[in-house]
């Protein structure tokens, strides 16, 4: 049994709160990109609160997944400062490195096992494209409640710039021309997801986002997809591209089976 006391959970906002803050410039100021990523990762932190919360999971649980919440994108500052960019494949897979730092910085000596092997593994795994097979049972539940919040919250940044028109500054490297690559859809139809590889306008990031519905793990995440209405935003973004159907199809089914079942 895993339990986080408040005391705790303080402590782990008081250590990224300093530690994110050595990345930040003068006046104690982050730069934009590093600023999203703070204010990210609070609001992760509020929505592994509400999902573990309507799971009715128990109060130590529910703090224990708001710490992983909070954390989950540690490896984001060091890695933005060293490469300038958040994107892995050019730099380094920022879980990695989010362990890496918290296993060298975090004040593990007010934490008992297990709490430690929870909070490294949920941070470590958040980003791989699959849950590796194996993957401790008692890990699992939290890692699958990180990896939700998670998305859940970058489907509203990525909405909130594109709707301002800011989505360059978010996705510096990608092309607004109106149109899916080709291969995207066939390779999204084929494997259930995409890689990165083969995003190059907006459009393709946001069928890859489309596809990360398919993997969202528990009911009340459908919820605030639902509730949010992401999929008839994305949908809307998508609308020109007439091979998006199918992708919206199998999303569809998924979402109807965790929301009516
Ligand atoms: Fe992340």
């Amino acid at each position: 049994m895993i339990v986080l006391n408040r005391l705790q959970l303080s402590i782990s906002r008081q250590w990224f709160d300093s530690y994110s803050h050595t990345f930040a410039g003068e006046g104690m100021i982050f730069v934009p990109l590093l600023q999203v990523k703070y204010e990210h990762s609070f609001r992760v932190e509020k929505l592994a609160y509400r999902i573990a919360g309507e799971l009715e999971w128990s109060e130590p649980d529910i703090r224990c997944s708001q710490a992983i919440g909070l954390l989950h994108d540690v490896g984001r500052f060091p890695q933005y400062t060293e490469f300038g960019t958040f994107y892995d494949p050019s730099s380094v897979d920022h879980g990695d490195l989010g362990q890496e730092v918290l296993i060298k910085d975090f004040p593990w000596e007010y934490f008992d096992e297990p709490l430690p092997l929870k909070i490294l593994s949920s941070v470590k795994y958040h980003n791989k494209r699959i849950i590796p097979e194996g993957m401790d049972e008692e890990i699992l539940p939290y890692l699958k409640l990180v990896r939700d919040a998670d998305k859940l919250d970058v489907f509203e940044v990525v909405r909130e710039h594109v709707s301002t028109d800011r989505v360059k500054d978010l996705l510096p490297g990608i092309s607004l021309e109106e149109k899916v690559s080709e291969g995207l859809v066939r390779e999204i139809e084929q494997r259930g997801s995409a890689s990165y590889s083969n995003v190059s306008t907006l459009l393709d990031f946001l069928m890859v986002q489309t596809t990360w519905i398919l993997d969202l793990n528990y009911h009340p995440s459908f919820r605030i997809l639902e509730a949010n209405g992401t999929l008839e935003w994305l949908r809307e973004q998508l609308s020109s591209d007439a091979a998006s159907g199918a992708v919206f199809e199998m999303v569809q089914e998924r979402i109807h089976g965790n929301t009516f079942s």
